[in-house]
C-alpha cells in the first residue's frame, strides 16, 4: 500500500530540533515582556474579505498564494461563507482590535503572537507552505502616540537585541519610507508613466505588475530587469514633509541607541497596508537560507484599521520567519564547529616550549586563533592534533628558533613552506 507523506510544502518538526524551537519562543517572550507586549492568539482561518481588504487585493498573497475555501453552511437556511487560512497576522491582529474594541482604552497596545501561517508558494529552503512566524504589533489611537517615530526605533531596536540574544551573526537592517497613502500614490503614478514606454522589454510578471500595481515592480528579483528598475524614480522624492520629518526622527532615534541601518530605496514590500517606515532584517549568504535571506520583515500600517472599518489606530509591527530563524542557527552553529584555528604550533622537544609559547603570544596578540602542542609530543602525535585543530602546522625546533625561518604545513594543499618569522602574521592568515 501506498504510505502518506507530508503534503508538500509542509514538515514535522521532530527532536531534537524542537528544543531549538522552544528555546527561540522562550528568548522571544523573555525579550518581548521586557518591552510591555502580551500575547495574542488570533483563529487560523479567517473570513476571505479581511486579507481582500486588509493585504491587498492585487499582491502575490492575496492574488494567488492564499487557501482559500466555500464553506458551505450547515443548515439549508446558513449561507455560505468564502475563509481563507491567514497567510499572515496582521489583518487578525487589527480585526480583534476593532472586533473588542481596544481603542477604547485610549492606550496603546503591544501585542505579539507566535504561530503558523500558510502561503501556497513554490516550496523551496526556507520557504514552506505552512510556516511560522514570530510578530509583534503596536497599534492605539493617536493620542497614544502609536504614530511616533519612537515607536518605529523602539520596535527595530528591539529587533536587534532578540537577535543578538539568540546569537544571530552578521544581520542587516534594511530601511525605507514609503510615505503616506497620498504619497504612496503619487508614487506609484510616476511609476506607471516611467514605465509605459519600457514595460514591454521586461518579464511577463512585471509588464503585468507595471499595469496592476507597479511599486510590486521594484521588488522583482528578475536579472533581466534590474537595469530598468535602477533607473525608476525614487520613492523618497515623492514624500511630503511630514513623512520625510518622521523618516528622519527614526533614524535619529536608532542613530542614538547605536543601531545600524542601511537605506534601501527601493524596499517598498509586499503587502498594501504599509505607510512610512519599512524594513527587513537579512542575514549573509552562507546562513543557511539560500536566496531566501529576508529573516523578517514589517513596517508602519497607519490606514489598516480604518480599511477594515475601524478608528483611526496609526501601527507598526513585524514578523520573523521562524523557519528561517531556526535555518540560520543551525548554519551559523555549524560553520563555527567547522571553523578552524589559524595555526598549530609543535614544538621540537621540551626545550623548545617557551619559544614556542612566546611565538604563540605574538600570533595571538596580531589577532590569530593559535594553539600550542607540547615539546614531549612525538612528530606523528603533533601532526595529528594540528590536522583536527588548525589550517596549518609551524613546526618550532631548534633550527627554526635560531635561524628565524620557520617550516609551516598547510593542511588545505598538503604541502610544507619556509617562512621567515617576520613574514608569519601574513602567511598564516593568507
Ligand atoms: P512578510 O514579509 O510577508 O510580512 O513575512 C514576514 C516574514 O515571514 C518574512 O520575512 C519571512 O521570513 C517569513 N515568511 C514569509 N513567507 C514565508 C514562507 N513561505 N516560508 C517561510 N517563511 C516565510 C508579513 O507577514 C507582515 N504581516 C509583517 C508585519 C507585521 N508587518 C507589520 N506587522
Amino acid at each position: 500500500m501506498a504510505t502518506i507523506k507530508a503534503v508538500r510544502g509542509t514538515r514535522d518538526l521532530l527532536p531534537p530540533e524542537t528544543a531549538l524551537w522552544n528555546h527561540v519562543e522562550a528568548t522571544a517572550r523573555s525579550v518581548f515582556a521586557r518591552y510591555g507586549f502580551g500575547e495574542i492568539r488570533t483563529p487560523l482561518f479567517e473570513a476571505t474579505e479581511l486579507f481582500a481588504r486588509g493585504v491587498g487585493e492585487e499582491t502575490d498573497i492575496v492574488s494567488k498564494e492564499m487557501y482559500t475555501w466555500e464553506d458551505r453552511g450547515r443548515a439549508e437556511s446558513d449561507r455560505g461563507q468564502s475563509l481563507t487560512l491567514r497567510p499572515e497576522n496582521t489583518a487578525g491582529v487589527v480585526r480583534a482590535y476593532i472586533e473588542h474594541k481596544l481603542s477604547d482604552s485610549g492606550m496603546l497596545e503591544k501585542l505579539f503572537y507566535i504561530g503558523p501561517q500558510f502561503r501556497r508558494e513554490r516550496p523551496q529552503r526556507g520557504r514552506y507552505r505552512q510556516f511560522w512566524q514570530i510578530g509583534a504589533e503596536v497599534l492605539g489611537p493617536p493620542w497614544s502616540g502609536s504614530d511616533s517615530a519612537l515607536r518605529d526605533a523602539e520596535v527595530l531596536e528591539m529587533l536587534a537585541t532578540l537577535l543578538d540574544e539568540l546569537g544571530i551573526k552578521g544581520w542587516r537592517l534594511a530601511l525605507n519610507s514609503v510615505g503616506s497613502a497620498d504619497d504612496r500614490k503619487r508614487y506609484s503614478e510616476a511609476l506607471r508613466q516611467a514605465l509605459a514606454p519600457v514595460k514591454h522589454l521586461m518579464c511577463e510578471d512585471n509588464q503585468r505588475r507595471a499595469e496592476t500595481n507597479p511599486l510590486r515592480v521594484l521588488d522583482s528579483k528578475d536579472p533581466n530587469d534590474q537595469e530598468i528598475i535602477n533607473g525608476l524614480p525614487k520613492i523618497a522624492d515623492f514624500l511630503d514633509e511630514a513623512s520625510r520629518e518622521h523618516f528622519e526622527q527614526v533614524k535619529a532615534a536608532l542613530d542614538a541607541c547605536g543601531v545600524p541601518y542601511t537605506v534601501e530605496p527601493r524596499l517598498v514590500r509586499g503587502l498594501d497596508y504599509y505607510t512610512r517606515t519599512t524594513f527587513e532584517f537579512t542575514v549573509p549568504d552562507g546562513s543557511g537560507l539560500g536566496t531566501q535571506n529576508a529573516l523578517l520583515g514589517g513596517g508602519r500600517y497607519d490606514g489598516l484599521s480604518e480599511m477594515l472599518g475601524g478608528p483611526r489606530a496609526p501601527g507598526i509591527g513585524f514578523a520573523i520567519g521562524e523557519d528561517r530563524l531556526i535555518l540560520t542557527l543551525q548554519a551559523q552553529a555549524a560553520e563555527q564547529e567547522q571553523k578552524k584555528l589559524d595555526a598549530f604550533i609543535a614544538p621540537m622537544g621540551v626545550g623548545q616550549n617557551p619559544g614556542a609559547l612566546r611565538l604563540a603570544r605574538e600570533l595571538r596578540r596580531a589577532g590569530l586563533t593559535v594553539e600550542v602542542g607540547d615539546g614531549n609530543f612525538r612528530l606523528k602525535k603533533s601532526f595529528e592534533a594540528a590536522d583536527k585543530l588548525a589550517r596549518k602546522m609551524v613546526i618550532f625546533g631548534e633550527d627554526e628558533a635560531a635561524t628565524g625561518i620557520l617550516t609551516v604545513k598547510d593542511f588545505s594543499v598538503g604541502e610544507q613552506a619556509k617562512v621567515p618569522r617576520t613574514e608569519l602574521v601574513s602567511f598564516l592568515k593568507s
